[in-house]
């Protein structure tokens, strides 16, 4: 019968040998390669001293390829609970140092538990991921692990925010649980996601290329739009993760929280006044105006690499966390495309699942016209964007800064799809279409005939532009709440979103909508 002494010693020492995952050596091969272990990252993530860990006993059960030589207390991935700023968050983070962080049965059990624990109690999810895919020796167990685990996803989407971090490998099936998540962030060179690798690749499309080209980092957050950050290290990665919840919520039925700031409510910013140019045709920084008008200038922006001609992110105004959609008149004239539409529609998606209220910056000449964007579908892309508007039921403010142009004015929060509050600059033209564009259909006769053809035109442009390109004819119709100057949108929008804190709105009840995928 062992002793008390003995039984103590017996559990610091199975702690201890938990502490040390696949052994000092392949701890070692990790820092070589410039990576973390499990353990240090949620070191980093968590506040200090915070971390709770669960299941550290566990070990997989599989007997066959040699498994039942080798056993890893806590069978490749730490997982438990922890605090971030003070707020409870669940974690899960693959020991790559285990059988490659290779997911078994009991692995996945593990991860399932904390997602369970998260949705009972109402708590975000962080998973770090570094793993080699299914754990080859437990075969269909491994590939059920995967599945609970999307279920999961699924399930906890809308309702708990979900954060993967790639800090390692992260391929085959395994892609699709963060690409289900709400937030995927890479770290640049050591972090790669594909379905098939380069072996693959090269065998089925004969196409040479590696893993980095092929889903790192760069390539996902300019290419694919698959990863929302990327982070030149991993403690900066992680870094991002606790950003990001810091405008969130612990669930769908709380309220972000609040950041009081010394940025005085009713500061104006007079530079405001000149920053949109004179000539319609010139373009100008969108950051410009987003950090001039944000609590302390600090736009946290989301997916800053991928389809630029839309800006997502999240601010704070007046104290309240804000997600920012917003054209970039910088790029492609801030027109919707394919990627813009797409990005605008998962952000104001995400938002809205968890009581972030929307702000937009309109300044947008129209969806973009070609045979790509026809063939690729811009006409089901786009639609998502007008359909996560049309859904939203969290505060919609929208500030008209210049352009909003046909189908694209509908779409952007206007007062038609559920906007709440409706600002314009006296610079907004709101009209079906520019003037040029606009005179040459509808006075293509007139032109023709006219004696001189180039003056007469421009006659019309100016008498067309005159008539429509301001925002006094939706003013006059209560379609924009206000025409305001552009120093004053700061404290405009800190009162539209006080007055609005407290809206509801529902939805008709259904299953589910079937927005066009
Ligand atoms: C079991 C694995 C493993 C796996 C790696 N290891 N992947 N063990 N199952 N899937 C082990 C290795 O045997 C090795 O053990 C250790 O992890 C480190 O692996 P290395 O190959 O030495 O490391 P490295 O050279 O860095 O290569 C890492 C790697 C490579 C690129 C991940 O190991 C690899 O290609 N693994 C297989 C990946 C894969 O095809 N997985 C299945 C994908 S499909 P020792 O003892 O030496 O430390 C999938 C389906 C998901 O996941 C299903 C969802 C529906």
């Amino acid at each position: 019968m062992p002793t008390s002494d003995e039984r103590l010693e017996r559990l610091q020492r199975m702690r201890r040998e938990a502490r040390l995952g696949g052994g000092a050596v392949r701890i070692e091969r990790q820092h070589t390669w410039g990576k973390l272990t499990a353990r240090e990252r949620l070191d980093l993530l968590l506040d200090p001293g915070s971390f709770v860990e669960l299941d550290a006993f566990v070990t997989h059960r599989s007997t066959d390829f040699g498994l039942d030589r080798q056993h890893f207390l806590g069978d490749g991935v730490v997982t438990g609970h922890g605090t971030i700023d003070g707020r409870l968050v669940f974690v899960f983070s693959q020991d790559f140092t285990v059988f490659g962080g290779s997911l078994s049965e009991a692995y996945a059990e593990k991860i399932c538990k904390v997602m369970d624990l998260a949705m009972k109690v109402g708590a975000p999810v962080i998973g770090l991921n570094d793993s080699g895919g299914a754990r080859i020796q437990e075969g269909v167990a491994s590939l059920a692990g995967y599945a609970w685990i999307f279920t999961r996803n699924v399930l906890a989407s809308g309702v708990i925010p979900q954060i993967s971090v790639i800090m390692g490998p992260c391929a085959g099936g395994a892609v699709y649980s963060p690409a289900i998540t709400d937030f995927t962030i890479m770290v640049e060179g050591t972090s790669y996601m594909f379905v098939t690798g380069p072996n693959v690749v090269k065998t089925v499309t004969h196409e040479e290329v590696d893993s980095e080209y092929l889903g790192g980092a760069l390539t996902h957050t300019t290419k694919s739009g698959v990863a929302h950050l990327a982070a030149p290290d991993e403690a900066t990665a992680l870094d991002h993760a606790r950003t990001l919840l810091s405008y969130l919520p612990q669930n769908n039925l709380a309220d972000p929280p609040a950041l009081p700031t010394r940025d005085p409510a009713d500061r104006r910013d007079p530079a405001l006044d000149a920053i949109v140019p004179d000539d319609p045709a010139k373009p100008y920084d969108m950051h410009d105006v987003i950090r001039r008008v944000v609590d302390d200038g600090a736009f946290f922006e989301i997916q800053p690499g991928w389809a630029q001609n839309i800006l997502v992110g999240f601010a704070h105004l007046g104290g309240r966390s804000v997600g920012i959609v917003a054209q970039q008149p910088a790029v492609l004239a801030g027109a919707l495309d394919i990627g813009s539409s797409v990005k605008g529609a998962r952000f104001v998606r995400t938002c809205d699942a968890f009581n972030v209220p929307i702000v937009s910056f309109v300044d947008v000449p129209g969806f973009l016209p070609g045979v790509n964007q026809e063939h690729g579908g811009i006409i089901k892309e786009g639609a998502k964007l007008l359909y996560a508007y049309c859904e939203a039921t969290v505060p919609k403010v929208a500030v008209i800064t210049r352009k909003a142009y046909g189908g694209a004015y509908d779409v952007m929060s206007s007062k038609h799809v559920r906007g709440d509050m409706n600002f314009a600059w006296p610079t907004a033209e709101i009209a079906v279409m520019g003037a040029e564009g606009a005179v040459n259909i509808i006075f293509k006769d007139q032109i023709a005939k006219a004696a001189d053809p180039l003056a007469e035109r421009a006659r019309l442009v100016a008498e067309y532009a005159a008539e429509f390109d301001h925002p006094y004819v939706a003013a006059s119709r209560g379609w924009i709440d206000d025409v305001i100057l552009p120093s004053e949108t700061r404290p405009r929008l800190i009162a539209a979103l006080a007055m609005l804190a407290d809206k509801s709105e529902a939805n008709p009840r259904k299953k589910h909508g079937n927005i066009p995928l």
